[in-house]
Protein backbone atom coordinates (compact mmCIF):
# COMPACT_ATOMS: atom_id res chain seq x y z
CA UNK A 1 0.00 0.00 0.00
CA UNK A 2 1.61 3.44 -0.76
CA UNK A 3 2.70 5.23 2.25
CA UNK A 4 0.26 8.05 1.85
CA UNK A 5 -2.84 5.37 2.27
CA UNK A 6 -1.44 4.00 5.03
CA UNK A 7 -2.22 6.51 7.94
CA UNK A 8 -5.39 8.11 6.54
CA UNK A 9 -6.82 8.47 9.95
CA UNK A 10 -6.48 7.48 13.46
CA UNK A 11 -7.51 4.60 15.38
CA UNK A 12 -11.09 4.21 16.91
CA UNK A 13 -12.00 4.49 20.65
CA UNK A 14 -14.72 3.57 22.12
CA UNK A 15 -16.47 5.39 25.13
CA UNK A 16 -18.77 6.37 27.52
CA UNK A 17 -21.02 9.07 26.26
CA UNK A 18 -20.92 11.99 28.57
CA UNK A 19 -23.62 15.50 27.97
CA UNK A 20 -19.57 16.42 26.30
CA UNK A 21 -20.78 14.57 23.43
CA UNK A 22 -24.51 16.13 22.89
CA UNK A 23 -23.97 17.79 19.62
CA UNK A 24 -21.84 15.00 18.28
CA UNK A 25 -25.10 13.12 19.02
CA UNK A 26 -27.86 14.78 17.35
CA UNK A 27 -25.64 15.06 14.83
CA UNK A 28 -25.17 11.70 14.36
CA UNK A 29 -28.66 11.02 14.90
CA UNK A 30 -29.74 13.54 12.08
CA UNK A 31 -27.55 11.84 9.41
CA UNK A 32 -27.80 8.07 10.78
CA UNK A 33 -31.26 7.91 11.87
CA UNK A 34 -33.42 10.97 10.59
CA UNK A 35 -33.45 12.72 14.06
CA UNK A 36 -34.67 10.38 16.59
CA UNK A 37 -34.86 12.28 19.29
CA UNK A 38 -34.83 16.05 20.42
CA UNK A 39 -32.14 18.23 21.99
CA UNK A 40 -33.71 18.07 25.55
CA UNK A 41 -34.47 13.92 24.86
CA UNK A 42 -30.95 13.54 24.24
CA UNK A 43 -29.17 15.87 26.88
CA UNK A 44 -31.52 13.71 29.66
CA UNK A 45 -30.26 10.19 27.55
CA UNK A 46 -26.45 11.53 27.99
CA UNK A 47 -27.21 12.49 31.93
CA UNK A 48 -29.25 9.42 33.30
CA UNK A 49 -27.21 6.61 34.44
CA UNK A 50 -29.98 4.27 34.11
CA UNK A 51 -29.21 5.07 30.39
CA UNK A 52 -25.60 3.56 29.43
CA UNK A 53 -24.82 5.35 25.97
CA UNK A 54 -21.16 4.14 24.01
CA UNK A 55 -19.46 5.81 21.07
CA UNK A 56 -16.89 5.22 19.13
CA UNK A 57 -14.85 8.39 18.50
CA UNK A 58 -12.05 8.85 15.88
CA UNK A 59 -9.50 11.98 15.80
CA UNK A 60 -12.86 13.29 18.22
CA UNK A 61 -15.30 12.95 15.53
CA UNK A 62 -18.27 10.32 16.44
CA UNK A 63 -18.31 7.69 14.46
CA UNK A 64 -20.91 5.44 16.17
CA UNK A 65 -23.08 5.25 18.83
CA UNK A 66 -25.49 3.03 21.01
CA UNK A 67 -27.68 3.45 24.32
CA UNK A 68 -29.95 1.64 25.95
CA UNK A 69 -32.36 2.22 29.10
CA UNK A 70 -31.99 -0.50 32.30
CA UNK A 71 -35.41 -1.59 33.23
CA UNK A 72 -35.36 -3.20 36.46
CA UNK A 73 -32.89 -7.00 34.76
CA UNK A 74 -33.94 -5.50 31.22
CA UNK A 75 -31.43 -3.86 29.16
CA UNK A 76 -33.28 -2.30 26.34
CA UNK A 77 -31.45 -0.92 23.00
CA UNK A 78 -33.01 2.56 22.54
CA UNK A 79 -31.10 3.72 19.45
CA UNK A 80 -28.15 2.31 17.14
CA UNK A 81 -26.61 4.53 14.67
CA UNK A 82 -23.13 4.10 12.35
CA UNK A 83 -21.86 7.55 10.62
CA UNK A 84 -23.40 6.77 6.85
CA UNK A 85 -20.37 6.16 5.34
CA UNK A 86 -18.59 4.35 7.71
CA UNK A 87 -20.99 1.04 7.60
CA UNK A 88 -20.01 -2.52 7.10
CA UNK A 89 -16.65 -2.25 9.00
CA UNK A 90 -17.59 -3.62 12.13
CA UNK A 91 -18.60 -0.56 14.10
CA UNK A 92 -22.17 -0.75 15.01
CA UNK A 93 -21.02 -4.50 16.48
CA UNK A 94 -18.48 -3.11 18.59
CA UNK A 95 -20.85 -0.42 19.79
CA UNK A 96 -23.40 -2.84 20.21
CA UNK A 97 -21.13 -5.22 22.27
CA UNK A 98 -19.55 -2.90 24.78
CA UNK A 99 -23.59 -1.79 25.21
CA UNK A 100 -24.28 -5.26 25.92
CA UNK A 101 -21.04 -5.42 28.44
CA UNK A 102 -21.98 -2.44 30.34
CA UNK A 103 -25.74 -3.32 30.58
CA UNK A 104 -24.62 -6.46 32.21
CA UNK A 105 -22.59 -5.04 34.75
CA UNK A 106 -25.02 -2.60 35.50
CA UNK A 107 -27.34 -6.24 36.25
CA UNK A 108 -28.77 -6.99 32.94
CA UNK A 109 -29.93 -10.37 32.29
CA UNK A 110 -31.80 -9.85 29.39
CA UNK A 111 -31.31 -7.34 26.64
CA UNK A 112 -34.40 -6.26 24.21
CA UNK A 113 -35.47 -4.24 21.28
CA UNK A 114 -37.73 -3.15 18.64
CA UNK A 115 -36.53 -3.26 14.98
CA UNK A 116 -38.62 -2.30 11.38
CA UNK A 117 -38.94 -5.72 10.22
CA UNK A 118 -37.58 -4.01 6.71
CA UNK A 119 -34.23 -2.81 8.24
CA UNK A 120 -32.35 -6.00 7.14
CA UNK A 121 -29.01 -4.14 8.30
CA UNK A 122 -29.92 -3.78 11.50
CA UNK A 123 -31.71 -7.05 11.85
CA UNK A 124 -28.87 -8.89 10.21
CA UNK A 125 -26.43 -6.89 13.27
CA UNK A 126 -29.06 -7.84 15.80
CA UNK A 127 -29.01 -11.44 14.60
CA UNK A 128 -25.34 -11.64 14.63
CA UNK A 129 -24.81 -10.51 18.05
CA UNK A 130 -27.24 -12.94 19.64
CA UNK A 131 -30.83 -11.51 19.52
CA UNK A 132 -33.68 -13.56 18.15
CA UNK A 133 -36.92 -12.63 17.16
CA UNK A 134 -39.69 -12.91 20.10
CA UNK A 135 -42.56 -11.48 18.57
CA UNK A 136 -43.82 -8.89 15.79
CA UNK A 137 -46.12 -5.92 16.55
CA UNK A 138 -48.42 -4.96 13.20
CA UNK A 139 -48.11 -1.61 11.53
CA UNK A 140 -46.01 -0.47 14.85
CA UNK A 141 -44.12 2.30 12.56
CA UNK A 142 -46.42 5.20 11.39
CA UNK A 143 -45.42 4.11 7.81
CA UNK A 144 -47.26 0.93 8.56
CA UNK A 145 -43.95 -1.29 8.90
CA UNK A 146 -44.42 -3.68 11.45
CA UNK A 147 -41.73 -4.17 14.35
CA UNK A 148 -40.04 -7.19 15.26
CA UNK A 149 -39.56 -7.65 19.00
CA UNK A 150 -36.12 -9.15 19.59
CA UNK A 151 -34.62 -10.76 23.00
CA UNK A 152 -31.61 -12.41 24.17
CA UNK A 153 -29.95 -13.73 27.33
CA UNK A 154 -26.89 -12.04 27.91
CA UNK A 155 -25.39 -14.84 29.92
CA UNK A 156 -25.70 -16.86 26.21
CA UNK A 157 -23.22 -14.51 24.44
CA UNK A 158 -20.21 -15.74 24.73
CA UNK A 159 -18.54 -12.62 23.78
CA UNK A 160 -20.22 -10.69 26.57
CA UNK A 161 -19.76 -13.39 29.04
CA UNK A 162 -15.95 -13.11 28.65
CA UNK A 163 -15.75 -9.65 28.89
CA UNK A 164 -18.11 -9.27 31.77
CA UNK A 165 -15.55 -12.09 33.34
CA UNK A 166 -12.20 -10.62 32.68
C1 LIG B 1 -27.70 -0.95 11.58
C2 LIG B 1 -26.31 -0.30 11.66
C3 LIG B 1 -26.14 0.33 13.05
C4 LIG B 1 -25.24 -1.38 11.41
O1 LIG B 1 -23.96 -0.80 11.67
P1 LIG B 1 -22.62 -1.34 10.92
O2 LIG B 1 -21.47 -0.69 11.58
O3 LIG B 1 -22.75 -1.15 9.47
O4 LIG B 1 -22.67 -2.89 11.26
P2 LIG B 1 -21.40 -3.87 11.32
O5 LIG B 1 -20.42 -3.50 10.26
O6 LIG B 1 -20.91 -3.93 12.71
O7 LIG B 1 -22.10 -5.23 10.93
C5 LIG B 1 -22.10 -6.37 11.77
C6 LIG B 1 -22.88 -7.46 11.07
O8 LIG B 1 -24.24 -7.06 10.88
C7 LIG B 1 -24.70 -7.52 9.58
N1 LIG B 1 -24.97 -6.35 8.72
C8 LIG B 1 -24.72 -5.04 8.99
N2 LIG B 1 -25.15 -4.27 7.98
C9 LIG B 1 -25.67 -5.10 7.05
C10 LIG B 1 -26.26 -4.90 5.77
N3 LIG B 1 -26.41 -3.67 5.24
N4 LIG B 1 -26.71 -5.98 5.10
C11 LIG B 1 -26.58 -7.22 5.61
N5 LIG B 1 -25.99 -7.48 6.80
C12 LIG B 1 -25.55 -6.44 7.51
C13 LIG B 1 -23.59 -8.38 9.03
O9 LIG B 1 -23.78 -9.70 9.52
C14 LIG B 1 -22.38 -7.75 9.66
O10 LIG B 1 -21.28 -8.59 9.73
P3 LIG B 1 -20.32 -8.74 8.41
O11 LIG B 1 -20.05 -7.34 7.90
O12 LIG B 1 -19.11 -9.42 8.98
O13 LIG B 1 -21.11 -9.55 7.45
C15 LIG B 1 -26.14 0.79 10.55
O14 LIG B 1 -26.49 0.23 9.30
C16 LIG B 1 -26.97 2.04 10.77
O15 LIG B 1 -26.53 2.99 11.44
N6 LIG B 1 -28.18 2.09 10.17
C17 LIG B 1 -29.06 3.26 10.28
C18 LIG B 1 -29.63 3.41 11.65
C19 LIG B 1 -30.46 2.19 12.08
O16 LIG B 1 -31.20 1.61 11.29
N7 LIG B 1 -30.32 1.82 13.36
C20 LIG B 1 -31.02 0.69 13.93
C21 LIG B 1 -32.41 1.02 14.31
S1 LIG B 1 -32.44 2.06 15.75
Amino acid sequence: MPAEHQHESGPEHLLQLTPDWLQACIQLDQRALGGLWSEQQWASELSDPRRPAVGLEQEGSLIALGCGWLVVDELHITAMAVEPNRRRQGLGRRVLMALLQQGQSQGALHATLEVAAGNQAAIRLYEACGFQTAGVRRAYYRNGDDALIQWMRLHDCEEVRIAAHS
